[in-house]
């Protein structure tokens, strides 16, 4: 088989995002456009997938890390002085190399691998992926000869008007041959509307010199969209969204309501999990089997066991066995470890906490830095107090304690297993194992006071 390379346009300064975070960074269902233009790119068969970046190159880096090589463009002298870049890594070797732009992420590998295959039956020497669009302003325009066959590529900012009735557009994904691509780099020229070397120029330099150039239309026009602003990102997260939503629909998830909920692309849902409307899952979050999600949920990287019911809450960072139930408006905090069988109810919060099986914590309680046992019950208004203002404590609750409504935990603090606390104490001393532990004072009766105060204030 020939040698398969990958060539990734990423040094563009993206000035129509107008935005201070690189534009091939901007997220599209939590993933950089670039990094799923890359992944797709992975899933082919390539002997190196290099990304050309530019000024910011370390957070591009940073979030590709060993997915690529990188070769830095200096100064954005335009998309065929980007791929000349690479001319180190690439010029001498024989195969060929697809060229395609890090803000368009909504490029699928089939439609990459379709276009190799093409190309390579067209025994062509370069091959342009094309698209026919309704509206093509701002992209390049594909100019065919009375044959049908492809001329050039002409710019919508040098397009004379006739040109740019033309709705058939460059989608800035190529495949060529890597020889023939370098030897034709060079001959690129900036004499344009932008004052840029145009990669696309390559297209007329190798017809010139008699070369096959042919174009591969694909059908399936929402993967060309390129993200140039606000306005494209916005566009693309939505058919992103349809298409990560489409796909789990499929896979047996049951979406409410599919416009309202928002899942990355990572995302791992089981089969007859039911997501209400309006929920947002994040990042690596992973959710079992026939589990309710209700509306109004935010996860980021949580991992769900199956058959848990949460509803209307934030999870961050965390881990929720199966058959657990949560919210509405609970909030766990990272390195939250929830077992299975536990109740956590209303406005509830957890950090860095473990709760252990058949645990309860039914309402209006924070537990930060704490690892509760099994069969707990954590009464109404209990906190575990795990900050002085300068250090995070630990507080450590054993199986079947019952900790009395309202009790303050001042860590660090042990209670051993079977302790019983009374409800309001104040607690700064370990509990020993089946101790009743009352920390408050004694109340006062004073007969016949109250009238006194009565009359006291009505003087
Ligand atoms: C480009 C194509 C256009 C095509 C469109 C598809 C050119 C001249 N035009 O236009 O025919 O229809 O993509 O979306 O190629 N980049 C660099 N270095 C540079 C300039 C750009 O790495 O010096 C990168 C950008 O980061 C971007 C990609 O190349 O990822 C495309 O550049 P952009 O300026 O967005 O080109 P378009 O005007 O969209
Ligand atoms: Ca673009």
């Amino acid at each position: 088989m020939t040698n398969q390379y990958a060539i990734v346009l990423a040094a563009g300064q993206g000035t129509r995002m107008k935005s201070k975070l690189y534009k091939v960074l901007h997220p599209v269902c939590g993933k950089p456009m670039v990094e799923h233009v890359v992944d797709q790119i992975a899933q082919l068969d390539m002997k190196k997938i290099v990304t050309i970046v530019g000024h910011g190159a370390e957070d591009v880096q940073e979030h590709l890390q060993d997915k690529s090589e990188f070769v830095k463009q200096e100064e954005q002298l335009g998309t065929a002085h980007a791929v000349l870049q690479a001319k180190e890594l690439l010029a001498d070797l024989d195969g060929v190399t697809i060229v395609v732009c890090g803000d368009t992420p909504l490029i699928e590998s089939a439609t990459m691998g379709a276009l190799i295959k093409y190309h390579s039956e067209k025994r062509a020497k370069a091959t342009i992926l094309t698209t026919q669009l309704d509206d093509p302003t701002g992209y390049g325009r594909i100019l065919r000869d009375d044959l049908g066959i492809v001329e050039r590529i002409v710019e919508h900012k040098d397009a004379t008007e006739k040109e740019q009735r033309v709705q058939e557009i460059n989608t800035g994904t190529y495949c060529f041959n890597n020889r023939a691509l370098f030897e034709a780099l060079s001959k690129v020229s900036n004499d344009n509307a932008q004052g840029e070397y145009y990669l696309p120029d390559v297209i007329k330099i190798l017809k010139d010199s008699d070369e096959v150039v042919a174009a591969y239309r694909m059908e399936n026009f929402e993967e060309s969209l390129g993200v140039n602003d606000r306005v494209a990102l916005a566009e693309a997260s939505r058919l992103m969204r349809n298409r990560i939503n489409e796909r789990l629909m499929r896979e047996g998830v049951t979406l409410v309501d599919p416009n309202s909920t928002y899942i990355d692309v990572d995302v791992e849902i089981g089969q007859d999990t039911v997501i209400e409307a309006n929920v947002t899952l994040r990042g690596n979050t992973k959710i079992g089997e026939d589990c309710l999600i209700s509306s109004g949920c935010d996860f980021d990287n949580a991992v769900i066991g199956n058959r848990t019911i949460i509803r209307s809450s934030a999870i961050e960072d965390s881990k929720v066995g199966d058959d657990v139930q949560i919210g509405p408006f609970a909030h766990l905090r990272p390195e939250s470890e929830i077992h299975n069988h536990v109740k956590i109810g209303n406005y509830v919060e957890t950090k860095k906490a473990i709760v252990g099986e058949n645990t309860k914590l039914p309402h209006f309680i924070y537990m930060g830095d704490a690892e509760i046992g099994k069969n707990v019950n954590v009464g109404c208004g209990s906190i575990s107090v795990n900050y002085d203002g300068f250090n995070k404590s630990k507080t450590v609750i054993g199986d079947n304690v019952f900790v009395g409504c309202n009790s303050n935990l001042i860590a660090p603090i042990n209670v051993a297993d079977n302790a019983y606390i009374a409800a309001g104490s104040t607690l700064t001393d370990d509990v020993p194992e089946g101790a009743l532990a009352v920390g408050r004072a004694r109340q006062v009766n004073k007969e016949g006071y109250a009238k006194k105060i009565v009359e006291k204030f009505n003087k």
